[in-house]
C-alpha cells in the first residue's frame, strides 16, 4: 500500500511539474511576437521546472527569500560584470576584478567607476517578478467580500504543499491599463482572470504578505521575517526522484484538455491526418534534440520517448528528464502549428503532461509498446464506429449503447455491413499511430546526423506493427544496447 501512494504521488508531481512547464512553453512561443517583433524565434526554447515540497510556511518563506536573494546576487554581479565589459576589459579580467567581492564593494564599484546606484535600477531585474492573483473585491446582498483565493502563477505557488520551479526564470507579460494600479503593480492582461504583476524587496516578509490579503487567505501568516537562508537547507526539500540505473526510461506526454482543443480547432474526427502530423513532426525535433531517445510511438494526443538503457540524461533525475521534454515538444508544437494548419489560428495554447517509467528489460518494454499499440487499435476501431454512427444520424448516446459491449470482429462486421468500410484499409497511421526512429542513411534526406559521407542517418516516421518480432528483427540497430 505504501509503494502505491509513493507512486501516486509520483505521478501527482510529475503531472503538476510537466503541465506548469508545458503551458509556459507554449504560452513563451504564443507571446513571442509581442515582444520581440523584429525578430524571429528560431529556436524552440526548453525549460526545466522542479518540485520543491513546502510542508511548512517556514519552508515556503526559506524558498522564495532564497529565490529573491539569489535573483539580487545574480543581478549585481552581472551588471558589474556587463559594465566593466563595456568598459573595455576583457570577460577573464572583468572576472578577475569581481573575484571574492562581496554586495557592498559591488556597489561602491558600480558608483565610483561607472556612476550607477544599484538601488536605482528597475525592480523588475533587482527584485525579479511576482504574479500573483489579486483579491477581487464585489458585493453581494449589501456584503463586501474577496470573493476567491488567490494563487501565484507561475513563479509564485501553484500548490500550497508544492511549489514548480521553472528555469530559466523569464516570464512574457502583457501589461493593460497600469495607471488603475498601485505603484508597482500591473495588471495581467489574461481572460477571465485578475492577475497583476508585482515587483517588491522581500517577497517572503510579513509587510508583503500582508499587503496582499490574496497570500494571506490562501496560505496563512508568516510568524516572523527570516533573513539567512542556506539553499542547501531549501534544496533539501526538492522532491528527486532517480530513475533506476540501466533500465529503458519511457517518458510519455499525453495532451492535456485534447478534447476540447481539438473542437475548438475543429479537428476531423475521428482522426485528423494534419493534427497527427504535426505531432509526429514535433516528435521527429523532440529526437533531433534529444539524441539518447532512440524510438518514439505516438497516437492521438499521446507520444511515448524511450531513452536509451544507460542514459545519463539529467542524471537520469526525473523531473529534469520530463520537463525538458515535455517542454521542448510544446514549444514545438506552437512554432510548427502555422505550418501544417495554414489557414487555422491557433486559439490556446496547449499543454501536455508527462511520467516516466523504467522498464527493466528489452522484452517488457516491447510489452509496453504493445499495449499502446493494441490500445490504439481498440480506440480507433471503436471511435471509427461511433463517428460513422453519429454521421448516419444517431445520438451520442444511442451510438454509445450500440457498441456497448461489441467486440473487435462485431466493430469490423458492422463498419463493412452498415457503411461498406473494410477496417484494414483505412490509412495506417490511423490504425497503427506513428513509430519514430533513427533509421538508415539517406544523404538527401533533411534529417541527417553524422559527417558527410558518413554513418549518415537520419529520423524516420513510419506506421507499421510494432508488436510483431519482424519489425523489431528488421531495426536490430533500435534497441542496441551498445549503440
Ligand atoms: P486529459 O488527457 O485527461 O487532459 O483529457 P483529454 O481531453 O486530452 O482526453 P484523452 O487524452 O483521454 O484523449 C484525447 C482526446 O483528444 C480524444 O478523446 C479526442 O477528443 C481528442 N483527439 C485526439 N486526436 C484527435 C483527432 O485526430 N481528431 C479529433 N477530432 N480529436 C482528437
Ligand atoms: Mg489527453
Amino acid at each position: 500500500m505504501k509503494e502505491e501512494a509513493r507512486r501516486e504521488a509520483e505521478a501527482e508531481a510529475s503531472k503538476i511539474l510537466s503541465a506548469i512547464v508545458s503551458l509556459f512553453s507554449s504560452v513563451y512561443v504564443t507571446k513571442w511576437k509581442d515582444y520581440f517583433c523584429q525578430m524571429e524565434l528560431r529556436f524552440a526554447p526548453s525549460f526545466q521546472s522542479r518540485i520543491i515540497t513546502c510542508a511548512s510556511m517556514e519552508v515556503l518563506q526559506a524558498y522564495l527569500t532564497w529565490r529573491q536573494k539569489d535573483c539580487h546576487v545574480q543581478n549585481q554581479c552581472n551588471t558589474c560584470l556587463w559594465m566593466l565589459i563595456k568598459s573595455g576589459n576583457s570577460e577573464r579580467e572583468a572576472q578577475e576584478v569581481l573575484k571574492g567581492t562581496g554586495k557592498q564593494e559591488r556597489n561602491e564599484l558600480l558608483f565610483q567607476q561607472f556612476g550607477i546606484n544599484y538601488k536605482k535600477l528597475p525592480p523588475m531585474f533587482r527584485q525579479g517578478s511576482c504574479v500573483l492573483r489579486r483579491a477581487k473585491r464585489f458585493k453581494s446582498e449589501g456584503q463586501e467580500h474577496a470573493p476567491y483565493p488567490s494563487l501565484a502563477y507561475p513563479a509564485l505557488i501553484p500548490y500550497y504543499t508544492v511549489l514548480g520551479r521553472i528555469q530559466p526564470q523569464k516570464l512574457a507579460i502583457e501589461v493593460e491599463d497600469s495607471d488603475k494600479y498601485k505603484d508597482g503593480e500591473t495588471l495581467v492582461k489574461s481572460p477571465g482572470r485578475n492577475v497583476i504583476l508585482v515587483y517588491s524587496g522581500n517577497i517572503a516578509s510579513r509587510s508583503f504578505w500582508s499587503e496582499h490579503s490574496c497570500l494571506l487567505k490562501e496560505l496563512g501568516s508568516f510568524e516572523e521575517d527570516i533573513n539567512k537562508v542556506k539553499p542547501e537547507y531549501v534544496k533539501s526539500f526538492e522532491f528527486v526522484r532517480k530513475l533506476l540505473p540501466s533500465t529503458w526510461i519511457v517518458v510519455r506526454i499525453d495532451g492535456r484538455h485534447f478534447h476540447g482543443f481539438s473542437e475548438e480547432h475543429e479537428f476531423e474526427k475521428p482522426n485528423d491526418g494534419q493534427a497527427l502530423n504535426l505531432m509526429n513532426s514535433c516528435a521527429v525535433a523532440v529526437m533531433e534534440e534529444f539524441k539518447d531517445i532512440v524510438f518514439s510511438y505516438g497516437v492521438s494526443d499521446e507520444f511515448s520517448f524511450v531513452l536509451k538503457r544507460d542514459s545519463q540524461f539529467h542524471d537520469r533525475h526525473a523531473s529534469g528528464i520530463v520537463s525538458v521534454i515535455v517542454s521542448f515538444f510544446s514549444s514545438m508544437y506552437v512554432m510548427k502549428w502555422k505550418g501544417f494548419f495554414p489557414e487555422k489560428e491557433l486559439k490556446n495554447p496547449p499543454s501536455f503532461d508527462g511520467r516516466a517509467v523504467c522498464y527493466p528489460t528489452k522484452e517488457i518494454l516491447r510489452d509496453y509498446l504493445a499495449w499502446r499499440q493494441v490500445d490504439c487499435h481498440i480506440n480507433n476501431q471503436y471511435n471509427t464506429c461511433f463517428w460513422m454512427l453519429i454521421k448516419s444520424g444517431k445520438s451520442k448516446s444511442e451510438a454509445q449503447d450500440y457498441l456497448k459491449g461489441t467486440r473487435a470482429q462485431e466493430k469490423s462486421e458492422l463498419l463493412v455491413q452498415q457503411f461498406g468500410i473494410d477496417y484494414q484499409t483505412l490509412p495506417d497511421m490511423f490504425r497503427q499511430g506513428s513509430s519514430v526512429f533513427w533509421d538508415k542513411e539517406d544523404p538527401t534526406e533533411r534529417y541527417s546526423d553524422g559527417p558527410d559521407g558518413k554513418s549518415r542517418k537520419k529520423v524516420v516516421v513510419e506506421h507499421c506493427n510494432i508488436i510483431e518480432q519482424s519489425f523489431w528483427e528488421a531495426h536490430p540497430n533500435i534497441l542496441d544496447e551498445e549503440r
